[in-house]
């Protein structure tokens, strides 16, 4: 008898500790609460384990739906069993055989902001018919804040260009839609000028970068820079301008050719002083070796005379 209790309560516990790794456990990670541009995108992360074990893609039926209305579809596989307003909208972006239930809305509307949440059906083989193991993930489902204004893109300029050196400007926006991008362009430089990235931050909510590079030139003092940024849609754009400050490139052009010209003019000065005093010096020395010699030879000629 105490045998017999010590075994049921070893295999209860047996049971207790592997039946989640043998049967899976039914569970969902959605985003909760993401920010939807209107007439643009959204992606909504999404994961889930189910208790089916593991199935592929073709066994597996997500869908998405609200939070209170089991039936009323925003994203089914069966393009009829979705609501009119969604019809053409949704998509599921992730592989269910992945566990990855990722779902796209394109052109949202004010009034799509959920809360949305996903079910996931195993389907038999045979019928497609679901089997008795689904699951709706009424605990976690994603809910939208609405923008009607696209999000400014920031810019991080340093805070001068130095003339003749190699300037840097980088343009940043935030968006939920990772699908599709948003397009960041200038007012200047060319395709090789630019390079973008695209990185991930918490939650759905993802950054798109643009950096900018050319050489600054005097001309581009107090110039406009603007970056703006397009999304998904088309109807929706923002821009942010700066002004361009150049400062000219350390040189002493403005010292060295005055100085240049002037030492210059005073070697030439100083040169032809020396060679007119040499000249004159020998004037000088030609006319005082007359006048010693002209009286002298003056009275010779008067003594001859006299002689
Ligand atoms: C789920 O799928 C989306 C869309 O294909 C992908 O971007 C994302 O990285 C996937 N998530 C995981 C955890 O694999």
């Amino acid at each position: 008898m105490d045998t017999e209790r010590k075994m049921l309560i070893f295999t209860l516990l047996l049971t207790a500790v592997c039946s989640p790794v043998f049967s899976g456990e039914w569970k969902a990670t959605v985003v909760k609460d993401l920010d939807a541009l209107v007439t643009s995108c959204v992606v909504v992360p999404c994961s889930f384990t189910h208790g089916g074990g593991l199935l592929p893609n073709s066994r597996l039926r997500g869908l998405w739906h609200r939070q209170d209305k089991f039936d009323q579809f925003i994203y089914h596989e069966d393009q009829t069993r979705v609501l009119d307003n969604f019809k053409e909208r949704t998509q599921l972006l992730g592989r269910l055989g992945e566990n990855n239930c990722t779902l796209e809305i394109t052109d949202m509307k004010d009034h799509d902001n959920g809360p949305f949440c996903f079910r996931v059906e195993v389907v038999r083989k045979e019928t497609n018919e679901p089997t008795k193991d689904k699951f709706s993930f009424v605990e976690d489902c994603v809910q939208f804040k609405m923008l009607h204004d696209a999000p400014k893109p920031v810019l991080t300029p340093p805070k001068t260009a130095i003339e003749g050196k190699p300037y840097t400007i980088i343009c940043s926006v935030t968006h939920t839609c990772p699908s599709h991008l948003p397009k960041l362009t200038w007012n200047r430089g060319t395709e090789e000028d630019i390079t973008e990235i695209h990185k991930q931050h918490h939650g759905g909510n993802w950054e798109a970068t643009s950096t900018l590079t050319f050489v600054a030139e005097a001309k581009d003092d107090y110039t406009e820079l603007t970056c703006t940024a397009e999304f998904y849609g088309g109807r929706k754009e923002s821009s942010t301008t700066v002004t361009l400050y150049v400062k000219r490139s350390e040189n002493y052009n403005h010292i060295i050719i005055p100085a240049a010209v002037g030492i210059g003019t005073a070697v030439i000065f100083g040169l032809l002083c020396v060679f007119m005093v040499k000249k004159y010096k020998k004037r000088i020395a030609e006319l005082q070796s007359q006048v010693r010699a002209g009286p002298d030879s003056e009275d010779e000629k008067r003594r001859n005379r006299f002689l």
